[in-house]
């Protein structure tokens, strides 16, 4: 008898899936190389908070117990961290299970959900999976910048667009939309049709932003219903391996993603570790000024390399490889990987003339810029 398989959904089947940083370990088993230093995943170079570890070491002693499924004492602690109630706040396991939350919550098959060409590429995986739509408006094709005017137009003329995305700073770019023109697009945005778009503005790189003219995430809470935004704990608190993400926006909004979460999506040492890391104000101090400092040399050594890159305000930076090594991204990203330093390509932005640097430690920043130049030669 012929065998035959179920049949996968459709969308399921033409799904491109993530495609994350190469591992270190990885990377050394391949290449049998010792040192090797990854600046792709816009990881916290200086580890976790020195204090979430202390906590985690207590905390090992209860692995028998589930955690709470509540995430009480997490969320007081940032309900007093960010001025909100707790019914403001849902957690996620990263600000990636919220993504996916908020599209099965607010969408059905054939949906679409809004962003632009440039966008974090987790919004269109969520989406497909749930077979929703993303319909894409336009960036500048030379500065990468999302062309504000085109995603509203875009928002306006899908009519099965139920939410719109935009980090602030977006990753890969790093590029961002000031105060007046989001409270601008913020304004418009709220307004089609009679107010029903929810806007999620991912503020995952909030921490590391060094521009005065990027409004706080609280003041647009409180001013635009349909706002939700995202934050996360693995940037600048260090903690990607735990995977702790959250969302801020009105009670009303969050029901319904609380709804359909599992039940212990957190478990309870990344409970613990992240509101201990809260507290962890030095940590926080010590990685914005290092990755200040990292940006800096960056900027420096490319300028004097002759490879074009675009300002950030992240805790990463997009190189032009085209232009400043006659290569791809990819290329680079090849030839530097075979000297031991990790970037990231991101051909699957649509950019495969820029490879994505993350900020490392001074050491880490010396040596991948050390490599970048041997293949300038
Ligand atoms: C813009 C943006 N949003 C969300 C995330 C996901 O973060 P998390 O680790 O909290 O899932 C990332 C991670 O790189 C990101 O760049």
């Amino acid at each position: 008898m012929k065998s035959s398989l179920p049949d996968v959904a459709p969308y399921i089947q033409s799904l491109v899936p993530y495609v994350p940083g190469k591992p270190i370990e990885e990377t050394q088993r391949e290449l049998g190389l010792k040192k090797v230093v990854k600046l792709a995943s816009n990881e916290n170079p200086l580890g976790p908070s020195p204090r979430s570890i202390k906590r985690l070491a207590r905390n090992a002693r209860e692995l028998h117990r589930y955690p709470d499924a509540a995430a009480y004492r997490l969320k007081q602690a940032l309900a007093k961290h960010l001025g909100l109630d707790t019914t403001w706040i849902s957690v996620g396991n990263g600000s990636n299970e919220l993504i996916d939350l908020l599209v099965r919550a607010y969408c059905v098959p054939g949906d679409a959900i809004v962003t632009h060409q440039a966008a974090f590429v987790a919004y269109r995986i969520s989406a497909q999976a749930h077979g929703v739509r993303t319909v894409e408006s336009h960036v500048d094709p030379l500065t990468l910048t999302v062309d504000l005017g085109d995603l509203l137009g875009t928002l306006e003329k899908e009519p099965r667009a139920k939410m719109v995305f935009l980090a602030n700073p977006n990753n890969p770019t790093g590029r961002y939309v000031g105060e007046r023109a989001l409270r601008e697009f913020l304004q418009k945005a709220s307004q089609i049709r009679n107010g029903k778009l929810l806007i999620v503005l991912d503020y995952a790189y909030w921490e590391y932003v060094t521009a005065g003219d990027l409004p706080s995430p609280e003041s647009l809470l409180r001013e635009f219903p349909q706002v939700v935004i995202l934050r996360t704990f693995s940037k600048v608190y260090g903690l990607a391996g735990l995977r702790v993400g959250y969302a801020c926006a009105r009670p009303e909004i969050l029901q319904s993603c609380e709804k359909i979460r599992m039940p212990f999506n957190l478990n309870s040492l990344a409970l613990t570790a992240a509101e201990e890391s809260l507290g962890d104000l030095a940590f926080v101090k010590k990685a914005r000024k290092v990755n200040a400092d990292g940006m800096k040399l960056w900027e420096k050594s490319l300028k004097a390399m002759e490879i074009p890159y675009l300002p950030s305000q992240g805790n990463f930076l997009l190189i032009n490889t085209r232009l400043g090594l006659g290569k791809s991204g990819f290329e680079v990203f090849d030839a530097c990987l075979k000297k031991g330093v990790i970037f990231r390509p991101v051909a699957n932005y649509g950019l495969s003339d820029y490879l994505r640097i993350s900020i490392g430690t001074a050491a880490e920043n010396q040596f991948a810029i050390k490599v970048l130049k041997e293949l300038k030669k």
